[in-house]
């Protein structure tokens, strides 16, 4: 039996057998392991709508507002119908008939999530169609939202188009291109049927040893809320509810950006984080000033829902936090979407799974991104319903802010997969789009006798390093998987094979990863190293010093030995310490996580496109500078720091 059905079956088992609360681990990880459990995937026919339904129900009628249609279809529902809208189950560990039998309002691919068998959009497509099928055989027939993150693309799915991560776009300053970005990943969103995004990350970073940081567009707020803004337009657009719009998720409500270096407690196997799911030691004006500004731009520019933080503030997780949650969130902001848990956020509120639950819920949280045992969830909702300790008012709240959003997005209208949205799928549009990105968002923080742009007809270019050659490396994590992981994991072009497309007939490319280049004792005219980081996710990311590993450190000076002129790019998710490489080279660039389509670079090293990113973080010297603000002395590269070049 496949790894994936055992761990269904006992996740089954388990779950049937764990009726009393769970001693739920306030030091669990949010570990993102999907099994590859199969669900009964049929093409797309249209589903065996269950006989009751009334398919004259106002609640069906596509033209009633909807305010109305969420009036009526809350008052047919059961208790047990509400409290299966409010449950969100991670794919692997879905017994499909649950969802039909228990009337469950969403499904999720967490990171990697993709369907057993070949990881193909039409794959994609054929499963989460399939558990769609099973929703509308439901007594009411709601629609299940499908969410999935499609963080830089949709970057589960193989040979979708990878976008650079955030931190790069950020370097752009281009919200016109971030609408796009965001259109383009609806598109290729709905090929597989998925209409829910669990994006933007609108965290402000503050401390780049966060491993979450290059999903952060700045360390600026507004600079996050305008290229946040632009991308939830390009998701649900102005008319949100046709065929191609998407939903966005503003993530994680609020303050995970601005945790401290230290504070987290939560462990990742033997490892604790640092900073990923810590403490936002910040006060309150600070918190609204820098955090939340970016919340108040998604809401008015129509996010319907909201991401809750495994962090914490003011003492309290933020998956418990009233005060942020309700008064502020939807009271003062006035937020009508719903509010998601994050990945088991709500099991880390207390060992005692029932008090986690009902403390949860009352503090505002509408949707448990359960993820796995589902069951039991249900079990202390409903437990708790009858005790008392959850109002129904609270569930009819939760209840009706999901369908306002199932209804707004038009799920009921579209609830499968478009076909015709197929061809988009890492389409020739979308790469170039992808490979604007990636020129835009290069910053070239030093050009030496200005180096740079290089000549096309350059005798001998020599390059050298993994990161140059390496789709996996230069995409990042939430990529394929949910680490993300080095290697040829998609389809796409590499730094390396752009600058060999780049050059002319004249010019000579000779690649070795070690820097060795034994193939020749010549010395190059030019040198091209590319130093960088392995994938990483959340906080498996942490990191205590930033520090380049003495691999990339021995490569530089090994390189430098053989070439006329050295350029160095750091192909990373944030600032890393590169004071020395900067002294040793002719040239430096950043050019952080750019995806799928590295010819960008070369776009931009040989002078297709001219050198116009700036940094949305401050390029720190030291680690004692960190957060953002503290410790003393210039920055290595400051913040709008950026070098340009002409065009040729
Ligand atoms: C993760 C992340 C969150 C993501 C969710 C679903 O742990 O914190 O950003 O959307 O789980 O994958």
């Amino acid at each position: 039996m496949k790894r994936g059905f055992v761990v269904l079956f006992l996740t089954l088992i388990a779950a049937m057998l764990i009726l009393s609360p769970l001693a739920g681990g306030s030091l669990s990880v949010a570990m993102q392991t999907t099994s590859t459990a199969t669900v009964a995937t049929t093409a797309t026919t249209a589903p065996t709508l269950a006989p009751t339904l009334d398919s004259s129900a106002l609640y069906l009628d596509a033209t009633a507002p909807i305010e109305d249609r969420i009036a009526d279809l809350l008052a047919r529902m059961t208790i047990d119908e509400k409290i299966g809208q409010m449950v969100q189950v991670e794919k692997g560990s879905i017994s499909p008939d649950d969802i039909r039998d228990l009337a469950l309002g969403s499904l999720l691919s967490g990171g990697g999530g993709a369907p057993s068998g070949v990881n193909s959009a039409e794959n994609w497509a054929k499963m989460v169609d399939g558990y769609q099928k099973y929703a509308l055989e439901t007594r009411l027939a709601i629609p299940l939202i499908y969410g999935v993150d499609a963080v830089h693309g949709h970057s589960n799915v193989y040979g979708a188009t990878i976008f650079p991560h955030n931190i790069g776009l950020g370097a752009t300053r281009d919200a016109d291109l971030l609408e796009r970005i965001g259109r383009a990943t609806a598109e290729e969103m709905i090929a597989t049927g998925i209409y829910w995004n669990f994006a933007p990350c609108v965290a402000v970073v503050q401390d780049v040893r966060w491993g979450r940081s290059y999903e952060s567009y700045s360390e600026n707020p507004a600079i996050v809320s305008e290229l946040a803004t632009a991308y939830i337009k390009g998701l649900q657009t102005d008319h949100l509810g046709a065929a191609d719009t998407v939903i966005a998720t503003a993530k994680h409500f609020v303050g995970d950006g601005g945790t401290a270096f230290d504070s987290s407690t939560t462990y990742n196997g033997a490892t604790r984080y640092s900073l990923d799911q810590g403490v936002t030691e910040v006060d309150e004006a600070t918190l609204r000033a820098i955090h939340l500004l970016p919340y108040e731009a998604a809401i008015k520019q129509g996010a319907l829902s909201i991401m809750a933080s495994f962090s914490s503030w003011d003492g309290l997780k933020m998956h418990a936090q009233k005060y942020l949650l309700t008064d502020v969130l939807k009271g003062e902001l006035g937020f009508t979407g719903f509010v998601v848990s994050d990945w088991g956020g709500i099991d880390q509120i207390s060992k005692d799974y029932y008090t986690a639950v009902v403390t949860s819920i009352n503090a505002g949280v509408d949707m448990n991104m359960v993820p796995q045992k589902y069951p039991q969830f249900i079990k202390v909702m409903q437990q708790a319903v009858e005790k008392g300790d959850i109002s129904v008012e609270r569930i009819d709240d939760a209840v009706t802010r999901i369908l306002r959003a199932k209804f707004k997005m038009g799920l009921f209208e579209h609830p499968f997969s478009d076909p015709e949205m197929l061809q988009t799928v890492g389409s020739a549009e979308h790469r170039a789009l992808a490979r604007e990105a990636v020129a835009k968002s290069q910053v070239l923080l030093k050009n030496e006798g200005d180096v740079l742009p290089l000549s096309a007809d350059t005798p001998l270019i020599f390059i050298a390093g993994e990161g140059a050659d390496n789709i996996g490396i230069q995409s990042g994590g939430w990529t394929i998987s949910w680490q993300g992981s080095a290697g040829n994991i998609t389809v796409g072009t590499t730094i390396r094979e752009g600058i060999e497309q780049a050059v002319g007939a004249n010019s000579k490319v000779i690649y070795d990863r070690l820097g060795r280049f034994r193939s020749t004792d010549e010395t190059a005219d030019v040198g091209i190293v590319v130093v960088s980081e392995l994938p990483y996710a959340e906080g498996v990311g942490d990191s205590k010093t930033l520090e380049l590993s003495t691999a990339n450190v021995s490569l530089v000076n090994r390189v430098r030995e053989r070439v006329k002129k050295l350029i160095v790019i750091v192909v990373s998710g944030r600032p890393l310490i590169i004071n020395d490489q900067v002294e040793l080279a002719d040239a430096v660039v950043a050019a952080w996580l750019p995806g799928t389509e590295g010819a960008g670079v070369a776009d931009v090293l040989f002078g297709k496109l001219p050198f116009t990113g700036k940094l949305s973080v401050t390029w720190m010297r030291s680690v004692d500078q960190l957060p953002v603000g503290s410790g003393t002395g210039d920055a290595l590269f400051p913040f709008g720091f950026g070098l340009t070049t002409t065009a040729k």
